[in-house]
């Protein structure tokens, strides 16, 4: 199962990304991961660019996503939603024709410093699952607050019961993905 897996957030010391990291050690050995490293080179979305055609690195990302079993995006909260760049990118590839996202299963992951974890852009993105037509497995909820204390200095997750949560979703997606794809 191939897993296109993307961060909100641009941080080389990221808290999302580091949970990415360590959902892709955690994830059961069937899937693999294509972990997206290009979120810093899409351009803002511009309507008058997308009619003359979609930049090159927009139809990789929409290219990349249509080849996907299943997503998995691990974002910050900011400003109790979802990152601009983030949002940026979604909105490039949710344009027609052949939306990728479509019927793709989905789940998300997010940290942060706050006690919140960052729940509310889960929620915002949620939101875009719908217009997007993307299926997102509800539980469990994997939010990591009190991020600053749940790494390592190698920038490993530390956190145990995150840990558990991390893999039972990584699971629930999985199995989610099976259904929704057969
Ligand atoms: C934040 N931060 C933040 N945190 C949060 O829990 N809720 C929020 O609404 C916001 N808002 C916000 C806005 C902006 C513009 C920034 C830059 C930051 C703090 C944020 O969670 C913190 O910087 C994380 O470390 C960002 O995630 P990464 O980069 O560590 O993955």
């Amino acid at each position: 199962m191939n897993v296109f897996a993307i961060c909100g957030s641009l941080r080389k010391e990221s808290f999302n990304l580091k949970t990415l990291h360590a959902a892709v050690e955690i994830a059961p050995k069937t899937m693999t991961f294509d972990v997206y490293d290009r979120l810093a080179d899409v351009p803002p979305y511009n309507e008058d660019v997308r009619e003359k055609g979609y930049p090159p690195v927009v139809e990789d990302l929409r290219a990349r996503i249509k080849k996907a079993d299943a997503l998995l995006f691990v974002t910050p909260e900011y400003n109790f939603s979802v990152p601009g760049v983030l949002k940026n990118a979604i909105d490039w590839a949710s344009r027609p024709p052949d939306q990728p996202f479509s019927g793709k299963p989905a789940a998300i992951m997010s940290a942060s410093p706050s006690m919140l974890g960052g729940g509310r852009a889960q929620y915002h993105l949620r939101q875009m699952f719908v217009f997007l037509n993307i299926f997102a497995v509800n539980q469990p909820e994997v939010i990591i607050p009190a991020a600053q204390q749940k790494f390592d200095a190698n920038g490993k997750l530390t956190d145990e019961t995150a840990k558990k949560f991390m893999g039972q979703l990584l699971v629930n997606l999985q199995n989610w993905a099976n259904q929704v794809n057969a």
